[in-house]
């Protein structure tokens, strides 16, 4: 009797479990009914495993897609002020971005004074925002834009400013009162203490204000956050910073796609801001930086000065099918599926999207042009399958349908991205 008690308590338990911490339908189930054939293979949820996403999420109710706005770092550094915040938020509305979906305007590290005021409470540079931050969030709300701040859990912030560890409950507090919509939480001077201790509390910190703000974690990937954070944040950093280099750029791609299957609705993985138009790569490789950023489902935060972007930064970050494949509401991060080339230069991304529908990204990292073809094998088809193909870059549908693979020229560095639509199939009844 002890006995079965004991089994029947361990099952239920694990049942719960699997409930709890893995996907609860899988994808081929839902990619697959079973009075129509979509196309997909056995071995598509292998190839696009969701078994690591947690249903357990922050649940502020935020992030059910990545994150989309600006961040002024990646451009400004420590350069900012309020005229300049403000300046960014006009242009978000008059480039129309902000109707695209690229909402918050974030302020990354510089816009406190060097010191706490004399009752603990963090002040900002009074010589650079005078206005003091809840003006500022007044005017960007004003605009129908949401605002973000920077904190550090730790001692000092990385501009060694200071951070907030052990003052979460009063830095969460004033961000609150200012209207704060979202913060980004960096890791220096973080007094060797784990991450798994410093990041919770001001999760805990900024849900007793009551005001919902997205918290992005930014621990750099040193404690793997995949594998906890989901429970922590909004969306964390997997990598070290990003640099506007296309060895940087295609080095975190790659150390992203090593946590694809851990991310999903309420939690993203963060492979760290765009540096499209900040001048350090060409246009085939920022139009890649987009494009596999968005097939990663990473946060969409442009880092270049918007207030002067060239046309074809522009026609980049304002292309509405790319952005809609990182908006996607199923929320699969998509990974790298199909390598081959020297040194695997040339590369097949693919994910999948709601609609029974696939993203792929052909990327050529080599340095001359080349053919690429993704087989069906790779992508999760079956073989046979009848494929119609929207050009995302290109804008229109490619003439005839693909049966077993597709290929295509694809310039140094440049990638083509589509949305691989199988044709379905309906199954005999018998
Ligand atoms: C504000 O910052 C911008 C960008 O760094 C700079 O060009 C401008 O001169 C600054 N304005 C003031 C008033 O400091
Ligand atoms: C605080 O956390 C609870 C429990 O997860 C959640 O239901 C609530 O929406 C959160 N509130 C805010 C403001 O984030
Ligand atoms: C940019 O990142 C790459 C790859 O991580 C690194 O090798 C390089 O030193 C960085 N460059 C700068 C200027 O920080
Ligand atoms: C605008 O950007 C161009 C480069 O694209 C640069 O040469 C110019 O100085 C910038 N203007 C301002 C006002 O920042």
């Amino acid at each position: 009797m002890a006995t079965m008690k004991v089994f029947v308590f361990t099952l239920i338990w694990c049942l719960l479990h699997v409930g709890i911490e893995g996907r609860v339908v899988n994808l081929l189930q839902s990619f697959d009914g079973s009075r129509i054939s979509y196309g997909f293979s056995n071995s598509f949820n292998r190839i696009f495993d969701t078994s690591k996403y947690g249903i357990l999420q922050l649940n502020n109710g935020l992030a059910q897609t990545p994150q989309m706005g600006w961040n002024s770092w990646n451009f400004f550094a420590c350069n900012i002020n309020e005229t300049v915040i403000k300046e960014t938020a006009d242009a978000l509305i008059s480039t129309g971005l902000a109707d695209l979906g690229y909402v918050y305007v974030n302020i990354d590290d510089c816009w406190s004074a060097a010191k706490r005021d004399s009752e603990g409470q963090l002040v900002p540079d009074p010589k650079t925002f005078p206005s003091g931050i809840k003006a500022l969030a007044d005017y960007i709300h004003g605009k129908g834009l949401k605002l973000g701040i920077y904190s550090d859990a730790g001692q000092f912030t990385c501009q060694v400013r200071p951070g907030s560890i052990y003052h979460e409950k009063d830095d969460a507090a004033l961000f609150a009162s200012w209207g704060v919509d979202y913060l980004k939480y960096d890791n220096c001077f973080n007094l060797g203490i784990k991450p798994q201790d410093r990041y919770p509390p001001m999760r805990d910190a900024l849900n007793a204000t009551g005001r919902t703000i997205f918290y992005s974690l930014c621990e750099w990937g040193v404690d793997d956050p995949a594998l906890w954070a989901g429970k922590v944040g909004n969306s964390w950093r997997t990598t070290d910073d990003i640099n506007d280099s296309w060895v940087s750029m295609t080095t975190i791609a790659d150390i992203n796609d090593e946590w694809a299957s851990y991310a999903g609705p309420g939690g993203w993985n963060d492979p760290d801001m765009l540096e499209v138009g900040n001048g350090g790569m060409n246009y085939q490789e920022y139009r890649s930086h987009f494009s596999i950023w968005a097939l990663m489902k990473a946060p969409l935060l442009v880092g270049c000065d918007i207030r002067n972007m060239t046309a074809e930064t522009f026609e980049i970050i304002s292309n509405k099918e790319v952005i809609a494949v990182n908006q996607d509401p199923l929320g699969v991060q998509g990974r790298k599926v199909y390598v081959s080339g020297t040194d695997d230069c040339l590369q097949v991304w693919a994910g999948p999207l709601s609609g029974h529908r696939l993203a792929v990204v052909l990327w050529n990292r080599c340095s001359k042009a080349a053919t690429i073809t993704a087989g069906w094998g790779p992508l999760g088809l079956e073989s046979g399958t009848s494929v119609s193909i929207r050009d995302l870059w290109q804008h229109k549908e490619v003439v005839g349908d693909a049966v077993a693979s597709y290929g295509a020229r694809v310039g140094a560095h440049d990638c083509q991205m589509y949305i691989f639509t199988p044709q379905t199939v309906a199954r005999s009844v018998n």
